[in-house]
């Protein structure tokens, strides 16, 4: 698949998944603030893609100086650099790993602003490097997931924590790559995600691309299907992980771990340590993300509902930590209680 993300030739490339699954096109920015509108408007999304594409996005921006006479300015730099950082920053506020790249790239800033050309260079290789490590993590998440499935089983997944999501391969589905690359026959259930429908037209396409079979469902389905017993595992990927293990993902998330909590069906979240933020105790904590009311009155300039509708909106949802069962990580797989199991990872960055 070709990478979601990439720098090329002084810019940063995008596959815009707005028009997935009916149209393949990329979308070439030169500056940092149309980074940051790519980023908002979810030609990009998934939170480690959203982190990736924060470094670029600030890497553009400090490369977008050259050639001003001001650059010699005492102060000029890190005003700028705020800025940058500030546009970057402001667009998405749940997904943790946006405020993680760019505190990766502030600390890059502090190390070379005081040469210009070294800094605008080592924030580039910072951002690529955070983007190849993204690859090598999804790979461990997934070999550590893969033995939580068995042969034979399905699995029903919510949104889209795939390659899309991702640097490439994806956590969630990271997790059934590598049950089915261990020679696993493993089958998803896709909840389509209302009302983005990052499910149906992502993470279906990106399966269909790689012929693991995926069966699509409207998202009042799940509980239909598991009373079916059709699925024998959840996994879900994850926007945040707060300090005690509370989730916030995809909004939907919630119901579908009250539905697996009743079936008694392992309730599984895929995350790179990037996502965990020790800095937030609960998912009280986390802020939740509420979109533009027209996501829900229309798709793609079609109205479902009267335009003066009131609507509420949120884009990510919390579940408590009481109703998952394992958190996997690219370090190792963590049970509860969550608070210690967190609080022991080596990995993890801590204010
Ligand atoms: O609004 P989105 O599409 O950015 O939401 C994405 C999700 O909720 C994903 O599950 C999460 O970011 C994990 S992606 C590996």
């Amino acid at each position: 698949m070709h990478p979601v993300i990439e720098w090329k030739d002084g810019a940063v490339v995008m596959l815009d998944q707005r028009l997935l699954p009916g149209e393949k096109a990329f979308i070439r920015h030169h500056r940092h603030l149309d980074v940051a509108r790519s980023i908002r408007d979810m030609v990009i999304r998934g939170a480690p893609a959203i982190g990736i594409a924060a470094a670029y996005g600030i890497a553009l921006g400090v490369a977008e100086l050259a050639g001003r006479p001001e650059l010699g300015r005492a102060g000029f730099l890190e005003e700028r650099f705020r800025e940058i950082v500030a546009a970057i920053t402001s667009t998405r506020p749940t997904a943790v790993n946006l405020f993680w790249a760019a505190e990766r790239m502030q600390a890059v800033f502090e190390r070379h602003h005081g040469d210009y050309p070294t800094l605008r260079r080592e924030l580039l290789a910072a951002a690529e490097a955070l983007d190849r490590e993204d690859y090598g993590i999804n790979r461990a998440i997934g070999r550590n997931g893969a033995a939580l499935l068995r042969d034979g089983d399905t699995v029903l997944t919510h949104c889209n924590a795939g390659a899309l999501a991702t640097a490439g391969y994806g956590t969630a589905l990271g997790v059934v790559r590598a049950a089915v690359e261990a020679g696993k026959k493993v089958r998803v259930i896709a909840g389509e995600t209302r009302p983005y429908l990052q499910g149906a037209r992502l993470t279906v396409w990106e399966l269909q691309e790689e012929n693991i079979p995926v069966t699509l469902i409207t998202d009042s389905m799940a509980g239909h299907v598991m009373q079916k017993q059709m699925a024998q595992a959840v996994i879900v990927g994850a926007d945040r992980v707060a300090a005690n293990g509370d989730v916030a993902n995809k909004i939907g998330t919630y119901s579908l771990a009250v539905l697996a909590s009743h079936h008694h069906l392992p309730f599984y979240v895929a995350a790179p340590l990037s996502t965990i933020d020790p800095a937030t105790a609960d998912g009280a904590g986390i802020p939740i993300e509420e979109r533009d009311k027209s996501e829900v009155t229309n798709f793609r300039g079609q109205a479902t509902a009267r335009p003066e509708t009131d609507v509420y909106n949120p884009a990510f949802d919390v579940t408590p930590a009481a109703l998952i069962t394992a958190i996997i990580t690219e370090e190792r797989v963590l049970y509860p209680p969550f608070g210690e199991a967190i609080a022991s990872l080596r990995g993890l960055r801590r204010k």
